[in-house]
């Protein structure tokens, strides 16, 4: 890892590689087989004081920012993808309270889960609600003191180990952009329950569920920033802080699959030598080597860029997250190639990365969703970019020549540009 990281950013480093080596990587291959959750790795974390590393210290935790989360997230995906979204959805499930909560809620809500004592869960999608998160249809109705919720959500990841979830419902079905909100509901609330547990192909460490609310009384106080409608909005800062945590994992898993085929690589031998000595396999680590490298220092930016509150932050998180699932899922699927036989045997560790690496492309938003959020923001980018327009074909921008146009052009550049136009 190259050396601009902080002495905080290695210390963290350093704690989550510990646990990750002596606690998780023994017992990984028996979660996934058992798909149970692991209290005895979430123990180790909390023991490690690695719970609230994100959090600020004014709310319990240890107030280092995403990047640290990135750091521990991608230490212990490396050993197993399982336990790192483990860890992470707990950043996820806390972000809308500090982008959105009260000071009361913060310290309600955040100080137990920055000492290891509760955990959290993230539920914004819906069976028809996945990619379309304006969709929802689960309700939140105000009664007095209280909100009334009733609907279900889907893929709940840490549902049923956790104790509190970060819900967001429907408070105003007639408003189109104030529609949902927050609110944090609490295991236990009388009608709230745990539906589905899912089946699933990787991950399997962490419990995926699905939760139905019937009649789900839960205190006004409850309601994140105790002001409705600002749901949508929460839940798009909040994955705008999340996704370079899933982008982390993503690093994590395809730097353990790395390590494996160097490895095996350097062992097995085939027509008299080590396959590590064939070209064709050294193309291929070197392309995977890279790949991780250039993933991991995107992961890098976008999570500083978070963490100082940059304007370009929702492309980066996006860029950030596509291309990290997408380099884990290749370099993986050669992991698996190298080992060749033993690759696709569950003896062997290898093709767990596999399976893990899958899910990253698809949660906290599909990787067609991240170069939809790229791209619109590049189309944006354009609108600063006329001074371009000498250096294109004239007859192929309509209306160019015209000089209503070509003034409305002007001000627009100059307003990207934040720069005083000729006529001004
Ligand atoms: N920050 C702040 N506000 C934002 C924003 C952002 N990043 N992105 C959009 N908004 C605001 C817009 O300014 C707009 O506000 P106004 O109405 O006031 O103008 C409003 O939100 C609507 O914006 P869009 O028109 O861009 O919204 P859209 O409906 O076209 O959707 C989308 C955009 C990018 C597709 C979005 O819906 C999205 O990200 N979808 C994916 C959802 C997702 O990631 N789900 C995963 C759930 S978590 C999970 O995976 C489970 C788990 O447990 C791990």
């Amino acid at each position: 890892m190259p050396g601009f990281l902080t002495e905080q950013n290695l210390m963290w480093r350093d704690r989550a590689r510990t646990v990750a080596e002596k606690v998780v990587r023994p017992l990984a291959a028996k979660y996934d087989r058992l798909q149970e959750y692991p209290w005895e790795i979430k123990e180790a974390i909390a023991k490690a004081g690695l719970s609230g590393v994100w959090i600020p210290e004014e709310y319990g935790g240890s107030g280092g920012g995403v990047i640290d989360l990135c750091i521990c997230v991608e230490e212990l995906s490396r050993a197993c993808g399982g336990v790192g979204v483990l860890y992470a959805v707990n950043a996820l499930g806390t972000f809308p309270v500090l982008v959105g909560g009260t000071e009361e809620q913060k310290h309600r809500f955040l100080r137990p889960i920055a000492k290891g004592e509760k955990l959290i869960s993230f539920g914004l999608s819906e069976k028809f609600a996945g990619s379309d998160a304006a969709s929802l249809r689960a309700t939140a109705v105000r009664d007095g003191d209280f909100y009334v919720l009733n609907g279900e959500k889907k893929w709940n990841t840490n549902g049923g180990a956790a104790d509190i979830y970060t819900v967001f419902a429907v408070t105003d079905p007639a408003s189109k952009s104030r529609r949902t909100s927050a609110i944090m509901v609490e295991k236990g609330t009388p009608g709230f329950r745990i539906g589905k547990i899912e089946d699933k192909m990787g991950i399997r460490c962490v419990p995926v569920v699905e939760i139905h609310f019937e009649n789900c009384r839960v205190p006004a106080k409850n309601l994140l920033g105790e002001v409705p409608g600002m749901g949508f909005k929460h839940a798009m800062m909040t994955l705008d802080k999340a996704r370079p945590g899933v982008a982390a994992q993503a690093v994590g898993l395809a730097q353990g699959a790395l390590e494996y085929a160097m490895v095996y690589a350097g062992y097995r031998e085939q027509f008299g030598a080590p396959i590590s000595s064939f070209q064709m396999i050294q193309g291929m680590l070197a392309d995977m080597a890279t790949k991780v490298e250039a993933a991991r220092n995107l992961v890098h930016v976008a999570a500083l860029a978070v963490d100082r509150a940059e304007p370009n932050v929702s492309k980066l998180s996006a860029m950030c997250k596509l291309f990290a699932t997408d380099t884990a899922m290749e370099v993986t699927t050669n992991a698996v190639q190298i080992f060749g036989g033993y690759g696709y045997m569950r003896d062997y560790p290898i093709e767990k990365y596999m399976r893990d690496a899958k899910i990253t492309q698809i949660y906290e938003g599909t990787n067609q969703v991240q170069r939809m959020v790229v791209a619109r923001s590049l189309v944006k980018e354009s609108l600063g970019l006329k001074h371009l327009l000498d250096f294109i074909p004239k007859e192929i921008q309509k209306g160019v020549n015209d000089p209503e146009t070509l003034k409305r052009l002007a001000e627009e550049t100059a307003n990207a540009l934040d720069v005083p136009t000729h006529n001004s």
